[in-house]
């Protein structure tokens, strides 16, 4: 980690970052005001058509150097990870894999971005369709995964052909300098992805929005920040990717393997301490199991070790900062003064200011804001339902329509409740969704667009259609 401390570090810098176990300054970073990204866009908009030139082929196998040298330096980075943003030692090393596969995956998906021709209408004419870089785009990633989101975004759109100038969060800038540093030695020419720290990330965004050079915005971070982006990206009618808030449900029916239930229930609540858009945010229990599944749940989360993240067998770090605390107190003090029981935690956690115990809150009801707001805290509201027509309309119940899981082994149920929920992601069986073979992303409120998988090399791309004719 130190190597990129020291190169990093820039003592007159005006970004501090501090570590979110002990409140200590680890590094302070350079920022950039809009006027001094201009050149930055300059010169990303000058080099990406020499860069979309170079044969998909080329372009894959500097990606895979990169993949390479991220995996080489996995452990240096989760380091800076666990610095930055808290979380778990283990858990960085599986973000530094989880990102790094995105470079792999990228680097393979972009030397098959097909065109088609189509049937044609008329003997003389001929159609067909090719698909072409979008050109210099923006990204602006958030801090609970400074590798991976960085990582998702960037890699699809160097394997199309695109150039990309990316804000990290203000919290956790260092994981993205480490990036494209490697980027760089990976062969990617440094005008081509830049990151661009800043202190105020509002005049940025504006700036991404307003300038014609730049031609897609992909954004991960708030529903309410999502919006403010894309009215502002609506003046150029510029492309957007939004991937943004969730509520996501997880339901437990009463035909359920309880135990792999309780499993999946802790992969997905208590991941970063709570803090992704696709936690479990309320766990709906049908009412003839649910004092079992609260006993097991409860037993398993009370066990959950706490601390800082750097020190061993630690499963839950702190929250990212004072805030997101505060955040999750108020969410428990209002959810109790309403009639919700505390089976476990409810209260800080001794380890240190940001610290939450891992909880279960029990007698969840919808007037309670628990259970209609983002948590991003190691907090498991449960709500009990009678049926499944009930736990349907409570899950579906939100304006927001990220992820969602369940659990139940009738086949025609898996079926009936997978179709019915209105979420961009299910997970059956399952409480860990994220993989860069599949599309990730929301409908409703929670986004527009898919990052991973074969779809998100589209959001770089543009459809051209040309008709042949005179034959
Ligand atoms: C997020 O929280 O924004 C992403 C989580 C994931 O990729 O699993």
């Amino acid at each position: 980690m130190q190597k990129f401390l020291d190169a990093f570090h820039d003592e007159a810098g005006k970004l501090s970052v501090d570590d979110p176990a002990t409140g200590r300054i680890i590094a302070k970073v350079k920022t950039y005001s809009p006027g001094e990204i201009d050149p930055i866009i300059d010169a990303a908009w000058a080099g990406q058509s020499v860069w979309a030139r170079r044969p998909a082929k080329d372009r894959a196998s500097i990606l895979r150097n990169w993949f390479n040298l991220v995996m080489a330096n996995q452990a240096e980075l989760a380091q800076l990870i666990t610095a930055e943003c808290g979380k778990p030692i283990a858990e960085s090393m599986g973000e530094v894999a989880y990102g790094a596969a995105f470079i792999d995956w990228f680097a393979e998906e972009g030397r098959r971005a097909y065109g088609e021709t189509v049937p044609s209408m008329a003997p003389d004419k001929r159609v067909l369709t090719i698909k072409q870089p979008v050109g210099t785009c923006a990204a602006i990633t958030p801090w609970n995964f400074p590798v991976a989101m960085v990582t998702r975004k960037v890699a699809p759109a160097l394997a199309a052909g695109c150039s990309i100038i990316v804000k990290p969060a203000e919290a956790t800038p260092l994981s993205a300098l480490a990036l494209e540093q490697l980027a760089v030695e990976a062969g990617v020419p440094s005008a081509i992805f830049r990151v661009t720290p800043a202190t105020d990330p509002a005049p940025i965004g504006k700036l991404f929005c307003s300038d014609t050079r730049i031609r897609k915005l992909s954004f991960t971070g708030s529903t309410a920040v999502g919006k403010k982006l894309m009215e502002q990206a609506a003046q150029n009618v510029m492309k957007v990717s939004l991937e943004l808030g969730g509520n996501a449900p997880f339901i437990v029916f009463d035909d359920a393997d309880l135990d792999a239930a309780v499993e999946g229930a802790i992969a997905s609540k208590f991941r970063n301490a709570g803090q992704t858009c696709v936690c479990a945010n309320r766990f709906l229990v049908q009412d003839g199991i649910a004092e079992e599944f609260v006993s097991k749940l409860s037993a398993r989360v009370a066990d959950l070790q706490v601390g800082a993240g750097r020190e061993d067998g630690v499963q839950i770090g702190p929250l990212i900062n004072r805030a997101g605390f505060s955040k999750v107190q108020s969410l428990v003090d209002d959810a109790v003064a309403k009639g919700a029981k505390i089976a476990t935690g409810g209260a800080r956690a001794s380890n240190g200011d940001n610290f939450y115990q891992p909880t279960v809150l029990t007698g969840v009801t919808s007037d309670m804001t628990i259970a209609s707001k983002e948590i991003f805290g190691p907090v498991a509201p449960v709500i009990s339902f009678h049926d499944e027509t009930e736990a349907i309309r409570i899950a579906n119940d939100t304006p927001f329509g990220l992820a969602a899981y369940f659990y139940a082994r009738d086949v025609g149920r898996v079926w009936r409740v997978m179709e019915a929920l209105e979420f961009g992601m299910v997970g059956v069986n399952d409480g860990v969704i994220s993989t860069e073979v599949a599309p990730f992303g929301g409908i409703k409120q929670s986004g527009l667009g898919r990052e991973g998988s074969r779809h998100g090399l589209d959001e770089y791309l543009e459809l051209k259609y040309a008709l042949m004719s005179g034959l």
